[in-house]
């Protein structure tokens, strides 16, 4: 059997900058309410008018990757792409990149597990590569959340959260077994799915019923019982981190950077204070770019890789909780 390493990665987020106190401008809230609760400064949101979307953004972060990794497009065998907010109810994204890329016809696989969905598509590349099936895949995390949000008041709880961008990287075979991906985990509760939702447009709520919608039918814009969501999450994030250490019999010590989905800075901050973890343990950035789901962890492994606080030998942990709800955790040797 064969490891998988990250070989590339890279990440691209639209130039239009939105503050906090932008938003206090179209809807009733605040940049000292925002930063108290999320620790959000600033997301990136795509301009009115550009044709920027999930997959083009995913594109752009895919050449820096590819490119990274030293390799050229024709060496990919395999595209795995994670989103929420797919340009089209289908085809997927992955078929769009492969398109947009000029790239060969290999296989193509769409991946919607929320801000789970980079762990679960490093997870299911991991396996295609352990078995030998595919030496490069190209994995994508990208979301353009903005033009779905409700920027009103009566949206502002869940609105204020999320940012656009994209990240991606290069997963490939490696012969050294102490390197790369030593383990993942996944998994899910389809219980609370209706926690975190958007219920529309869907085969349930089909083209007549969208003709013929009224401007109060919620049901397109992202629904979340915050609190309830904030309380599975502390846990799932600990019980997803014992779970990684353990199979791994290393303890939180032997981290060198823990990267959290990057959902809410108290998140992130409450794991940090629970496994006792030096500030130089942990990578954030949500400050600056909000909530972007399924892109939000290799944005941050990106950003984290380029200012030199990921290197060789290090013990790396990405773990992620969402909606479904799902959780999952990737632990690396870089
Ligand atoms: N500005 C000002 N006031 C606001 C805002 C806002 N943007 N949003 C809500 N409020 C108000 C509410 O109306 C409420 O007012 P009330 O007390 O008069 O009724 C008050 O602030 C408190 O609202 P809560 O929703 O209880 O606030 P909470 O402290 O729970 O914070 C938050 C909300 C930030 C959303 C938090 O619950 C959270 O981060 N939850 C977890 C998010 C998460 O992890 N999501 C998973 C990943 S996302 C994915 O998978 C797609």
């Amino acid at each position: 059997m064969y490891n998988s390493k990250i070989s590339g990665l890279g990440f691209y987020v639209p130039d239009n900058v939105v503050t906090n106190e932008d938003l206090s401008k179209i809807m009733d809230t605040s940049d000292e309410w925002i930063q108290e609760r999320t620790g959000i400064k600033q997301r990136h949101w795509i301009k009115e008018g550009s044709n920027e979307t999930s997959a083009t953004m995913g594109a752009r972060a895919a050449e820096i990757a590819i490119e990274r990794a030293g390799l050229d497009k024709d060496d990919i065998d395999f595209i795995i792409f994670a989103t929420l907010s797919p340009d089209f109810y289908f085809p997927g994204c992955g078929v769009q990149i492969q398109e947009m890329l000029e790239m060969r016809t290999i296989g193509a696989l769409d991946i919607r597990n929320q801000c789970s969905g980079f762990v679960y598509a490093l997870s299911t590349g991991d396996q295609f590569i352990k078995t030998g099936m595919y030496k490069n895949i190209l994995v994508i995390g990208s979301e353009y959340h903005s033009n779905g949000l409700d920027k009103t008041t009566r949206g502002r709880g869940v609105s204020v959260i999320f940012g656009d961008g994209a990240g991606a990287c290069v997963l490939s075979r490696t012969e050294d077994n102490q390197k790369g991906i030593l383990s993942s985990h996944l998994h899910s509760e389809g219980k609370y799915a209706d926690k975190l939702i958007v219920e529309s447009p869907s085969i349930k709520h089909w083209v007549p019923e969208i003709l013929n919608s009224k401007e109060e039918d919620l049901s397109y814009f992202p629904y979340m019982d915050g609190t309830f969501v904030f309380k599975n999450a502390v846990v799932r994030f600990s019980e997803v981190i014992m779970e990684a250490l353990s199979v791994n019999k290393i303890g939180p010590d032997d981290i060198d950077l823990f990267i959290p989905h990057q959902a809410n800075l108290r998140i992130s901050q409450f794991i940090q204070q629970k496994f006792k973890l030096r500030d130089d343990q942990v990578y954030n950035n949500i400050t600056n770019y909000g909530n972007t789901t399924a892109a939000s962890i290799v944005i941050a492994l990106t950003e984290a890789w380029e200012k030199g606080k990921v290197k060789e030998d290090d013990i790396v942990l990405l773990a992620a909780f969402g909606s479904g709800f799902t959780w999952g955790s990737v632990l690396l040797r870089w």
